[in-house]
């Protein structure tokens, strides 16, 4: 949410931040901002509402000249997006420019404060307060360093910063809590920067920062600190991914590319981890808490949007394979419920950033009441993953769409798995059905292959509903989370109002709305639901509802109940949502791509939602 580029060193910085706020846009796009210092040791600035591809053109390049600046593309918070609001902001004297991730909530108080000491405001941020503070510590200390560690020392809330001083041009200072930042140490140069994407390109060294911590940069040269002021001493962590894996690859959108990805991603989170000759699953990341888990006498989990949906399959999946009571919780609302967490249970949290904010509080929730924590996370070192007690990386490699998919069905997987190692031990699952569900995961791929190769016939069918109102998924069992996932897809990329529902619930109110203009996708794969999906078809039918079937292949008996017919190979209940959701994942791409619809960045959204 928002990203934050800085850059100090010896090369041109404006080129090296306008890169890496485009690769950072996919966290979010209102605005977009630089601020560099030139060679006279003077800020120049500049920010505008929309996109960086806009800011870039508007920039006059012969002026921003300098070897440090800071860049920021904002989602906004506090104060609509507009010129004014974007980011970089000045304090009130112009000596101190800061770019801010999160949202300080104890915002009005400092600035009543401030207002007091005869400080003035233009515009509706947070950030700009904070600057102010930094300022007024400044006058203070007369020191940069010491300025911004009191003012952070005030702040209730949550913040990445960057930020540059007028008076003391040679340095850039960061701190973080609760919003991502990492250093990139390159060669007499250092980069900051809210995700390695925006790092890549320069340098595979990175110091993730954590909470309370803060570092000022300067040429080729950088410390740690807290922000109570006591000395880090960190080591460089090596990145291991490639430059190509965050490029589009030839794809028209990052959402495609990602959704074609996954024979290959379904493939990287099993690789190594399950012995197909015995069935026999092992996650070597959970290897410190498998006994927790394996007594566990309960499993909650938690997660926030299409996580959620992964967490919800798994409840379908850990019931039903390994006999252990789970519920589902949104992570937004775990803690506000006073929930009644034991010693005894095991709380995963799944995410793909691994920095929602909800999800992290949560994960901090359950370690309070001293319950075991395991983290189902793909971006490698995030917080979620460094503050739970246990977990399993689902190396979905990087996701750039906004949308979610291969994460998702990664995360899938991943349960899967957990579900296979769980089962054996408990011996829930006989020897020779975990010896044939293994068999059939090794097929995944390759029937996800198959499914990307039929992805003209699903495109064909997107192309007569792009002009679509409003559209119902429904689905029973382990296709009830892939009713609602399929739906969440449509909305957020196409903007085209869309539910999902447990089919049988349809009769409880969503059927009102049914008429000729109401399309209905059901997800109808050959499985013990089927007879009940078809009976639920019938119903929608018989009022001249639009039926599109997600249906196995060789099931000729739905043809005569469908208007259009997606088809899918047929797999395990265990596997089906992994299967079964890569259609409607094509489907909303190509109705959002046909609608002219912004896939990557649709509006109002971000890839990593870091503020509650
Ligand atoms: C939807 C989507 C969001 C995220 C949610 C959680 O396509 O991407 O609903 O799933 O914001 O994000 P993570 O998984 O990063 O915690």
């Amino acid at each position: 949410m928002c990203g934050i580029v800085g850059y100090i060193g010896k090369r041109n910085s404006l080129p090296i931040i306008i890169e890496g706020l485009k690769r950072l846009e996919y966290r979010g796009y209102d605005s977009a901002g630089v601020s560099i210092i030139n060679d006279k040791d003077e800020i120049i600035s500049f920010k505008q509402a929309g996109k960086v591809n806009k800011l870039e053109e508007a920039l006059d390049v012969d002026k921003f000249q300098g070897n440090i600046g800071i860049g920021h593309t904002r989602w906004a918070t506090h104060g609509v997006p507009n010129d004014t609001n974007a980011h970089p902001h000045y304090d009130m004297d112009k000596n101190i420019m800061i770019v801010h991730n999160g949202i300080i909530e104890n915002y009005k108080l400092i600035k009543n404060r401030l207002i007091e000491e005869k400080y003035t405001f233009t515009t509706d941020t947070d950030t700009e307060i904070l600057a102010n503070l930094i300022n007024y510590h400044h006058k203070n200390t007369n020191d940069f360093e010491t300025a911004v560690r009191l003012a952070l020392l005030e702040v209730e809330g949550t913040y990445g910063i960057a930020c540059l001083c007028a008076k003391e041009p040679d340095k850039i200072l960061v701190a973080r809590k609760g919003s991502p930042l990492m250093l990139g140490i390159g060669n007499e140069e250092i980069l900051v920067a809210s995700d390695a994407s925006a790092i890549i390109n320069h340098t595979k060294n990175v110091i993730y920062l954590e909470d309370g911590e803060m570092a000022a940069l300067e040429r080729g040269s950088f410390h740690l600190k807290t922000i109570e002021d006591k000395d880090i001493y960190r080591n460089i962590e090596v990145l291991d991914f490639l430059l190509d894996d965050i490029e589009k690859g030839g794809y028209d959108h990052f959402m495609l590319k990602e959704i074609c990805e996954q024979p290959d991603t379904i493939q990287n989170t099993y690789r190594g981890r399950i012995n197909f000759e015995t069935g026999v699953a092992k996650l070597g990341g959970l290897d410190s808490i498998a006994e927790k888990l394996f007594k566990a006498k309960r499993i909650i989990i938690t997660a926030c949007g299409t996580a959620w949906h992964a967490g919800l399959v798994g409840e379908y999946m850990l019931e039903h394979y390994c006999r252990i009571p789970v519920e589902v919780e949104y992570a937004s609302e775990f803690r506000y419920r006073r929930p009644i967490i034991s010693t005894d249970d095991v709380v995963i949290l799944i995410s793909q950033s691994g920095e929602t904010a909800d999800t992290l509080a949560a994960l901090r929730e359950a370690k309070k009441f001293g319950a075991t924590t395991i983290g189902i996370v793909n971006v490698i070192g995030s917080t979620i993953a460094r503050e739970v007690d246990a977990g399993t990386y689902v190396h979905a490699g990087a996701e750039i769409g906004v949308a979610s998919t291969k994460a998702f069905t990664c995360q899938v997987m991943s349960l899967a798995l957990i579900t296979l190692m769980i089962a054996n031990e408990k011996k829930t699952v006989s020897h020779h059905d975990l010896i044939k569900l293994a068999k059939e995961l090794k097929q995944i791929p390759e029937k996800i292959a198959r499914m990307v190769g039929m992805k003209d016939s699903y495109k064909e069918v997107a192309m007569k509903f792009k002009d679509a109102k409003n559209f119902l998924y429904l689905g029973r069992g382990f296709n009830f989370p892939v009713a609602l996932e399929g739906a969440l897809k449509l909305k957020e990329i196409s903007y085209i109002h869309a539910e999902g529902y447990p089919a049988a619930e349809m009769k409880h109110g969503p059927i009102a709305l049914i008429d000729e203009n109401m399309p209905v996708v059901f997800i109808a794969p050959k499985d013990r639901t089927y007879d009940k999906i078809i009976s639920s078809i019938m119903e929608v039918k018989a009022r001249n509802g639009v039926i599109i079937a997600i249906a196995s292949e060789g099931d000729d008996n739905i043809n005569s109940y469908s208007d259009f017919v997606l088809r899918v190979p047929k797999t395990a209940a265990l596997f089906a949502p992994i299967i079964n959701i890569i259609p409607l994942q094509f489907l909303s791409y190509y109705i959002a791509a046909a609608r002219g619809c912004n896939v990557d960045q649709p509006r109002n959204l971000a890839k990593s939602v870091t503020v509650e």
